[in-house]
C-alpha cells in the first residue's frame, strides 16, 4: 500500500498539471469526514438515494425478478453503514425471501460494526460478510448456481473515468451469470446551483476531506505541507456533468516529501486536481455499458429527480 501510494504520489506531483488520486482521501480521518458530508445538507445526493430505498423498496425488489423459492445472494459493493441498505433488507425479511446479505468492503472495521447493527435490527437475516477486493470475492461466487443480485450505490462509480467505469462494468459483468442484477446508483446531471454546493459546504467539511489528502502524504510518506497554504477548489461544468475539485497552493512555496526523497515546487494558484465526480444520465449510462455484458432495464428516481438507481441485467 505505501509502495503503491509513493508511486502514485511521484508521478501526480511530477505531472503537468498536478494530480493525486481521490482513492487516497480514505485513511480513518478522512471515512469520518466522509460520513459528516453525507450529512450535510447540502450533500443531497445520500438522501436522495435514501428517499429511493425507503419509499420506492417495493419498485427496487420488483425490478430484481427474484421469486420466494429461489434462493438469491444479495452483494453489496462497499457496503458502509449500511443505512439505505437497511430498508431494502428490512423489506425482503418482512416478505419472506430466501436470501443472505453479503456485505464486502476493504475495511474489516466497517464490516464488525454493520454486522453487529444487523444483528440487533434484523436478528432473522444471513449475513455473510467479506473483506477484501469486490473482484476476488466475487469470483469465488462465480457459478455457484445462485444467483446474485449486486448492489454498488451513492454514485461511487462516479469517481472513475468514464473510461475506467466501463472497464469496472466489463469485469463485474465477467465475475457474474446470465440474469444476475447490478443496482447502479448514480447522481444525475443537474444545475450547478444544486451540485457544485454539495462538493463546497458552508462548514468546510468538504474542504478538511480533500485536504486531509496533504497531512496523509504528510504522516505516511515524511512530507513537510502546509495545510494553511493551500484551499479547496470545487468545479462544476453542468455541460460535461463532471464535478471536479482541486487543492490550489496559494502561495509560491516548496515541498520536500522524505519518503520518495524529492522536493516539488508549486506556483501561487497551482492546482493539484485530486477527485472527479461523475453525473449521469442515460446517453452516459448507455455509452458506459455499451461494451460490457449488462443490458439496462430500469431505473427508478427519487422525487426530485436528483439521484438514479439504474437496474443492469446481465445478459
Ligand atoms: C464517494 N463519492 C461518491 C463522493 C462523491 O460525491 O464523489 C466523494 C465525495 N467527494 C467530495 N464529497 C464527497
Amino acid at each position: 500500500m505505501t509502495e503503491q501510494f509513493k508511486k502514485d504520489v511521484l508521478e501526480g506531483l511530477n505531472s503537468s498539471p498536478k494530480f493525486l488520486s481521490s482513492k487516497y482521501f480514505y485513511d480513518k480521518v478522512g471515512d469520518e469526514l466522509f460520513v459528516e458530508i453525507m450529512n450535510m445538507p447540502e450533500y443531497y445526493l445520500t438522501r436522495a438515494e435514501f428517499e429511493i430505498f425507503s419509499k420506492k423498496t417495493q419498485d427496487l425488489i420488483d425490478s430484481f425478478e427474484i421469486n420466494k423459492n429461489e434462493k438469491f445472494q444479495l452483494i453489496e459493493l462497499g457496503a458502509g453503514d449500511g443505512t439505505k441498505t437497511k430498508e431494502l433488507l428490512k423489506e425482503l425479511v418482512i416478505q419472506n425471501f430466501n436470501f443472505e446479505y453479503i456485505p464486502i468492503d476493504i475495511s474489516q472495521h466497517t464490516l464488525d460494526k454493520l454486522e453487529t447493527s444487523l444483528n440487533t435490527e434484523l436478528p432473522n437475516l444471513k449475513v455473510n460478510q467479506k473483506q477484501g477486493d469486490y473482484f476476488e470475492v466475487l469470483s469465488s461466487f462465480k457459478e455457484g448456481g445462485v444467483k446474485k443480485i449486486v448492489l454498488f450505490l451513492g454514485s461511487n462509480i462516479g469517481n472513475l473515468t468514464d473510461d475506467l467505469s466501463a472497464k469496472f462494468l466489463y469485469e463485474l459483468g465477467g465475475n457474474l451469470d446470465k440474469n444476475d442484477r447490478l443496482l447502479l446508483g448514480v447522481d444525475l446531471i443537474k444545475s450547478r446551483e444544486i451540485v457544485l454546493p454539495a462538493y463546497n459546504d458552508k462548514q468546510g467539511i468538504t474542504a478538511k476531506f480533500n485536504l486531509n489528502l496533504l497531512t496523509r502524504i504528510n504522516k505516511e510518506l515524511g512530507g513537510n505541507f502546509d495545510r494553511n497554504l493551500y484551499k479547496h477548489l470545487p468545479e462544476y461544468n453542468e455541460e460535461e456533468g463532471i464535478a471536479k475539485s482541486y487543492i490550489v497552493s496559494t502561495a509560491n512555496q516548496k515541498v520536500d516529501i522524505k519518503s520518495i526523497n524529492q522536493s516539488f515546487e508549486f506556483k501561487e494558484g497551482e492546482k493539484i486536481h485530486t477527485e472527479i465526480s461523475r453525473k449521469y444520465n442515460d446517453d452516459i449510462i448507455n455509452k458506459i455499458t455499451k461494451h460490457t455484458d449488462f443490458n439496462v432495464e430500469n431505473k427508478i428516481l427519487d422525487s426530485k429527480a436528483y439521484f438514479a438507481d439504474y437496474i443492469l441485467k446481465r445478459n
